[in-house]
């Protein structure tokens, strides 16, 4: 295929930079900003990678003029960011920081100023730690302190933003509460479903919420106005041998327990039998009560899809890799299994089948430690030669285009990332930036990727 440049693409269509806060923003504990849970669980020994924390991170915040800037003269023409609740509310409910509101209205400025369009979320799975005190996602009442969180920020610059996401990735929340690898650490399936759960009706109450400011959905999405959707991520699982009964069951029982336990009450207003019956089975039911599925189940006027693979199950693991190969798949650098081709068959998948009757944005995509080392040039400039990640976005970029060409309606792409930032327990091992960064480093070396995805937007 000849190569594409962003002229391939339908008109208006967004090019971002993804990004959230906690990964980002450091002043961890500046200007009032209070606790959250990632502040807390990286100092839990051995819960991060060499017990780094985000206190610093990406120094966005006193360096996001400089960042927004390179992201407008790298050709990109949005940013995805989240708010971080702690900074606007300390407490997760009542008191404001005024320093935190003041923060995102320069931030927010800026963009607009550059020309970037503020594509905001909610929650990007830094919740206050205070709220964790109270029993966070875990207790009911958090739909009740998202809402009044939710409802303020809307009030503040719900005029400004045309792209609001409630969450992004609610499975977060569940390795949060169930597998105890994220923050704030909780080790039990029952906690996860539940979270999950109270994540569901959180959503729900806040597109409720920002219809009674707003209005009601228009039938087509218009960003000269506010708009609202969720943010999730689809890891589809494939058996590795199709014809295998006992890789299909692993493959469709992960599926359920995944991107579909929100997809269907959020689109089609109710879980599957094949999840409640495995939530019966493992005595994870979470409290369902009458009438959650119709606050659940809001219409949204956008879809944000996050997707960077497809996962392939076996009952035999240690098959996986030769079965792939022998199906002509390959595998990158870092390990992670090259197949740009998820992005063709996740959109494919989440509207035709799962109920996605909404123009989709591709919210994240992008990979990690690929050839990282800085190199000096004859010309005596720094640069990071990383072909394997320029290959990654060419091929998900041509399956996308692919995609739309069938009639799939997507609006936007955004890439992971800017710069390499927090990635969360994996901290600064795993780079994703177009953007060599180190930590609070003043320091910016621009890799191959970021000049591939400049003349690809020229
Ligand atoms: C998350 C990001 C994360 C990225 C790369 C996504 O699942 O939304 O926060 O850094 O993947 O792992």
């Amino acid at each position: 295929m000849a190569d594409l440049t962003r002229h391939d693409f339908p008109e208006g269509f967004k090019w971002g930079i993804a990004t959230s806060a906690a990964q980002i923003e450091g002043a961890a504990f500046e200007d009032g900003k209070g606790a959250e849970i990632w502040d807390i669980f990286a100092r839990t020994p051995g819960k991060t990678f060499r017990g780094e924390t985000p206190d610093v991170a990406c120094d966005y915040y006193h360096k996001y003029p400089e960042q927004l800037r390179m992201m407008k003269e790298l050709g990109f023409n949005s940013h995805r960011f989240s708010f971080s609740w702690a900074r606007v509310m300390p407490d997760g409910t009542g008191r404001i920081n005024q320093k935190g509101v003041d923060f995102y209205k320069r931030v927010i400025d800026e963009m607009l100023e550059l020309g970037l369009t503020p594509n905001a979320t909610l929650y990007h799975w830094d919740l206050p730690q205070e709220l964790e005190y109270r029993g966070g996602f875990l207790n009911r009442d958090f739909a009740g302190w998202f809402t009044e969180y939710a409802e303020f920020m809307f009030r503040q610059f719900g005029d400004v933003i045309p792209l609001w996401a409630t969450f992004n990735e609610p499975i977060a929340t569940y390795v949060g509460y169930a597998l105890g690898a994220f923050a704030p650490g909780r080790k039990l399936e029952k906690y996860g479903r539940e979270a999950n759960h109270n994540l569901l009706l959180a959503h729900g109450s806040v597109v409720k919420c920002f219809r009674s400011l707003f209005g009601e959905k228009r039938p087509e999405l218009d960003l000269s106005r506010p708009n609202i959707g969720i943010v999730v991520d689809v890891w589809h699982h494939h058996p590795a041998r199709p014809d295998d009964e006992r890789d299909c069951a692993i493959a469709e029982l992960e599926n359920e327990k995944a991107y579909r336990s929100y997809l269907n009450p959020i689109f089609k207003g109710g879980y599957t039998g094949a999840l409640l019956k495995y939530m019966a089975d493992n005595d994870c039911m979470p409290d369902i009560r009458p009438g959650d599925f119709e606050l659940i189940r809001q219409p949204l006027d956008f879809f944000g899809l996050n997707c960077y693979n497809r996962v392939v199950d076996s009952a035999e693991p240690q098959k996986i890799r030769e079965t792939v190969e022998f199906a002509g798949g390959n595998y990158m650098d870092n390990g992670a299994e090259f197949y740009p081709k998820a992005i063709y068959d996740a959109l494919f998948n989440v509207t035709k089948n799962w109920g996605v009757n909404v123009p989709v944005f591709i919210t994240e995509n992008g990979t990690y430690n690929c050839e990282e080392a800085i190199v000096t040039d004859a010309g005596g400039r720094e640069r990071v030669h990383d072909v394997t990640r320029i290959r990654y976005l060419k091929g998900f970029i041509e399956w996308l285009k692919k995609a739309i060409d069938e009639g799939i309606d997507v609006r936007g792409y955004y890439v992971w990332s800017l710069l390499d930032n927090y990635e969360w327990p994996a901290a600064s091992s795993m780079r994703f930036g177009l953007v060599h960064c180190d930590f609070g480093a003043e320091k910016y070396v621009l890799k191959d990727s970021a000049l591939f995805m400049q003349k690809f937007l020229e």
